[in-house]
């Protein structure tokens, strides 16, 4: 095992990685698209301003990433607010050999040393994950229900209804690479008012940007990844408000497959019809931006109930269940015999 650097890795040895990966989802998530290496390097080595990100390789021989063997496994460390969220890939021909355990180990003693007192990880559900996780005293900390659309599915006549059946007084507005200078400061106003009115419990593995300054670092930083974003917002004409919004980012290591990450209606705002609009309309825009698009996935709390409707309609089918499980450090420390 050996700490690796994405940044100065020779480029088969990104390849590599690229290949576990695919061998690791085609025994977990066999179901999903595979990856490709188009902007892997940057996709594993930007982070957001502020984070600090450490990764570890283990190969069976030295030098076998660098030859483009696909190393036994993989594992990284992000070091966010006071939160490590950690990440373990271990190949299917090397399971049970405590090769997860050796990189779990090595997460932890970053944590210890920096001071961190949580570690955080996404799973997803009916994998192996769930029982190593549980074997080292992680707990479920938020559950979360993964959906998939397939374009081909869509009745795009029926989503043209949905699309324009919002309530008068709303501008429905699409963007690429994010909000315009003018929509900054009310866009971020709009997360923000929704992580105050609910708190579903997520431990933030993925923190959204709350204020303008932090938006927009976040904005570089996708584009940094070679992740590009599409926004659709709902605008109040009368205030200027933004009543709602959804974005999707379309990743070039995985350009057949979008993610929704985000889509919020503002409280006062609800009930007119604007969280159904807002993703009709995206639907549409992927499908002229984005040919060669064939998914989206988005991910729900398993109690937002609201959203969930909105997904069933638009044609979103439930996937799999996705874990978010935290462990402290000082008694993961403790179970791994870390001194
Ligand atoms: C979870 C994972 C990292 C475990 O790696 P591993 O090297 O096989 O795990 P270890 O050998 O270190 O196992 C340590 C302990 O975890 C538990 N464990 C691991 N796999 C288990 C399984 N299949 N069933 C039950 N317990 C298991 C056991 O307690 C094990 O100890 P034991 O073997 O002495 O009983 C590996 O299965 C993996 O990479 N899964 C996919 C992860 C993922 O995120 N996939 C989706 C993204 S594409």
């Amino acid at each position: 095992m050996r700490e690796w650097d994405p940044r100065t890795a020779a480029a088969t040895e990104i390849t590599s990685l690229v290949a576990l990966l695919n061998e690791v989802s085609a025994v977990d998530l066999p179901d999903d698209p595979l990856w490709q290496d188009g902007r892997m390097r940057d996709y594993l080595a930007v982070t957001m301003p502020g984070e600090r990100k450490m990764m570890w390789l283990v190969e069976e021989n030295e030098g076998d990433a660098a030859r483009g063997v696909a190393p036994l496994g993989a594992g990284s460390i992000i070091l966010l607010g006071d939160i490590g969220v950690i990440e373990i890939l271990v190949h299917p021909k090397a399971r049970r050999l405590r090769i997860g355990r050796a990189l779990l180990t090595e997460q932890v003693r970053v944590a210890l040393r920096k001071g961190f007192t949580t570690l955080g990880v996404e799973v997803a559900g009916a994998t192996t994950a769930m029982d190593f996780y549980r074997a080292y005293g992680f707990t479920l900390a938020f559950t979360e229900i993964r959906s998939v659309l397939r374009l081909d599915t869509v009745d795009w006549f029926s989503l043209g209804d949905l699309a324009a059946g919002v309530g008068a007084g709303y501008q429905i507005e699409f963007y690429a690479d994010g909000p315009p200078e003018h929509l900054i400061t009310p866009y971020a106003a709009a997360k923000a008012e929704v992580r105050d009115d609910y708190d579903l419990g997520d431990l933030d593995l993925r923190p959204s940007s709350y204020e303008p300054e932090r938006l927009l670092a976040s904005l570089r930083t996708l584009a940094a990844r070679g992740l590009q974003l599409y926004i659709v917002v709902a605008v109040q004409e009368k205030t200027g408000e933004v009543a709602g919004l959804t974005e999707v980012v379309v990743p070039a290591q995985r350009p057949g497959r979008a993610d929704q990450y985000d889509t919020v209606v503002v409280p006062r705002h609800r009930g007119y019809g604007v969280g159904r609009a807002i993703k009709a309309r995206m639907l549409f825009e992927l499908r002229s931006a984005e040919p060669n698009l064939t998914e989206v996935q988005t991910w729900n709390a398993a109690v937002n109930e609201p959203l969930i409707k909105v997904n069933q309609e638009l044609g979103f089918v439930a996937d799999r269940q996705w874990l978010e499980y935290e462990g402290d450090v000082v008694e993961l420390a403790a179970s791994l015999g870390i001194s």
